[in-house]
């Protein structure tokens, strides 16, 4: 079973209207609700593809418990601790033209609900053979919120995943993540190092190796990805550039690199996999799917080379 960390879900609200004034009235033609936040999106992308996952976190108020009943209908394992907050939603208003996006803030946890989550979480990261843990933390959790995940999934003999930038991934590095899996961008503003060249996004890899990641996948969205193991280095490059919404193709990336680590594939392996499933999620519109064919086809054409160490 991958276990999917979700610290900050959210639920995602879409209101479709003819056209949008600022000021006026807006008669709202039809409503989306759907379980968002990156951890959901990876466990929504394992669970198409056949593979067991289960989704935790922290979740409250009426958001939270749409958030729950949605990943019940669509039969995604979900184990979300109770918190008195609201889990926030997010709000996108889509007209011809545009989508506004109206974010929430999102509940501050008490410590006594931190707790709770953590003792949950270590008990799953026992039936856990990969966690991944993405995405912004909530209020009220402790700087090094992942760093204390990244201690408990180690006691319970689980490697983990992490994707999150800022001061969280900072934070997170003095605890030895197995892999971090970040963009160019989040590589970065974490090490100072340009990465608009290969050279540049292996030096970034580098650095966040002397900072304490064990294993780094950089990825450069249609460029592919720079990944430093240790097996090697590697560059991928998509079999082709797909068309399409490229939101959320980071976190199917997160879902296929855990299934190819849960099924003890190489690093080549496990960058086609995860490459093929990113790429396949460029062409679904929503985040959280993925396209199942292309899914196929790229996981066999993606290029991977080995650099010279
Ligand atoms: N247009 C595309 N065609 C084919 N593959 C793509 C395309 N865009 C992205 N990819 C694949 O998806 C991977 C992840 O993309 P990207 O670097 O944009 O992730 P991200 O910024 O973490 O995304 P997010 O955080 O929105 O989920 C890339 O490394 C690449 O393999
Ligand atoms: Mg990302």
């Amino acid at each position: 079973m991958i276990l999917a960390v979700c610290l900050n879900p959210a639920l995602d609200v879409t209101y479709a209207v003819t056209a949008l004034r600022p000021g006026t009235s807006v008669r709202v033609r039809s409503v989306q609700r759907r379980a968002g936040g990156k951890g959901v999106n990876v466990a929504s992308v394992l669970h198409q593809q056949g593979v067991a996952a289960i989704v935790t976190g922290p979740a409250g108020g009426s958001a939270g418990t749409d958030l729950t009943a949605g990943l019940d209908s669509a039969g995604i394992g979900h184990r979300f601790t109770p918190i008195a907050g609201a889990t926030r939603q997010t709000v996108a208003v889509v007209d011809a033209d545009d989508a506004t996006v109206l974010l929430e803030p999102g509940p501050v946890l008490t410590n006594a609900e931190w707790t709770a989550f953590t003792t949950s979480f270590a008990d799953l990261a026992h039936e856990a053979d990969v966690v991944t843990m993405s995405g912004s933390l909530p209020g009220g959790v402790p700087g090094d919120a992942y760093g204390r995940l990244i201690g408990l999934a180690h006691a319970a003999g689980t490697r983990v995943i992490l994707d999150c930038d800022g001061s969280a991934l900072i934070e997170a590095l003095h605890d030895a993540p197995d892999v971090v899996k970040i963009n160019e961008h989040e590589a970065a503003s974490t090490t100072g190092i340009e990465t608009d060249s290969a050279e540049g996004v292996f030096a970034a890899a580098e650095e966040l190796h002397a900072l304490g990641a064990k294993e780094i996948v950089i990825t450069r969205g249609a460029h592919g990805v720079a990944a430093r193991t240790g097996q090697g280095r590697f560059a991928s490059t998509p079999a082709g550039t797909v068309d399409g919404n490229p939101t959320g193709a980071g976190d199917a990336f997160t879902a296929g690199l855990a299934a190819a680590m849960a099924a003890g594939l190489d690093w080549p392996a496990r960058l086609r996999r995860a490459s093929a499933w990113a790429a396949a999620a460029v062409a679904i519109p929503t985040a959280g799917a993925i396209d199942p064919g292309v899914a196929t086809d790229h996981e066999t054409r993606t290029i991977v080379q080995e650099l010279p160490a």
